[in-house]
């Protein structure tokens, strides 16, 4: 069983370590736009000092070329994971592809493509985006796209995973923001899910934040986050 991904949305470094300090074990963690663009590079490099793996939730968006060398810088910071915008287009993820290969020393990071952000409800994306899709629908043509780029898996809500896998395949990864504890606040989510649902709804890897980084105690949290996941 993956481990989960715990989200490290905080302000500043210190927060970050006061945060990790009191964990015994290493972790998945994501670092994200919020930590990255207050702290720069050397954060991602003092974490993973710690013996941490990472996802580096940057969510590149732009023309091919740029994301190409974006990723190629991205690769040499040895992070484990890395992500794009699929609705950048199918050029666009092969040129992430391709950068992140030249860029490594060894094994590529895996690269994944956001669908739907789990913010997005199916009413705003038709009337926003002017996408006039379901959201599933939405998503598993995004999914398919990325999987024709050649990418690893995308990032999706807990709801629309188990159908990515069956036209994606089992291997093709879906990583499940939106994640709460039973009973607890969505916040601004709004496709969310508890760990449990997400391990029997197809997800591959689940994203926590605020579950476990804002609870009282947050050893305690990740443990019950663990607990579900597993099914133990
Ligand atoms: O606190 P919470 O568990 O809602 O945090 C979810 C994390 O996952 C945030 O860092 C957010 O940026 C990220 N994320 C998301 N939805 C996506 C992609 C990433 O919520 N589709």
């Amino acid at each position: 069983m993956n481990k989960p991904i715990i989200a490290l949305d905080f302000p500043n470094e210190k927060e970050v370590f006061k945060f990790l300090k009191p964990f015994d074990e290493k972790l998945f963690v994501k670092i994200g736009m919020e930590l990255f663009f207050q702290e720069g590079p050397d954060i991602v490099r003092e974490i993973k000092d710690l013996g941490h793996d990472i996802f580096l939730d940057l969510k590149l968006h732009d023309i091919p070329n740029t994301v190409q060398s974006a990723m190629k810088g991205l690769a040499r910071m040895g992070v484990d994971l890395v992500n794009v915008h699929a609705a950048g287009g199918k050029k666009m993820m092969e040129a992430a592809l391709e950068g992140l290969e030249a860029g490594s020393n060894g094994k590529r990071p895996m690269l994944i493509a956001v669908t739907q952000l789990t913010s997005t409800t199916e009413e705003q994306m038709q009337k926003e985006q002017r996408i006039p899709l379901t959201l599933m629908d939405s998503v598993l043509h995004y999914a398919q796209m990325t999987k024709e780029a050649g990418l690893d898996g995308v990032v999706c809500s807990v709801h629309e995973a188990k159908n990515i896998a069956d036209v994606c395949g089992e291997e093709f990864i879906r990583v499940t923001p939106g994640i709460r504890l039973p009973g607890g606040d969505v916040h601004d989510q709004k496709r969310v899910a508890t760990p449990d649902f997400a391990r029997s709804n197809g997800s591959s890897y689940i994203v926590v934040g605020r579950a476990v980084t804002k609870a009282e105690n947050p050893v305690e949290a990740y443990k019950n986050v663990c607990q579900l996941w597993e099914g133990n």
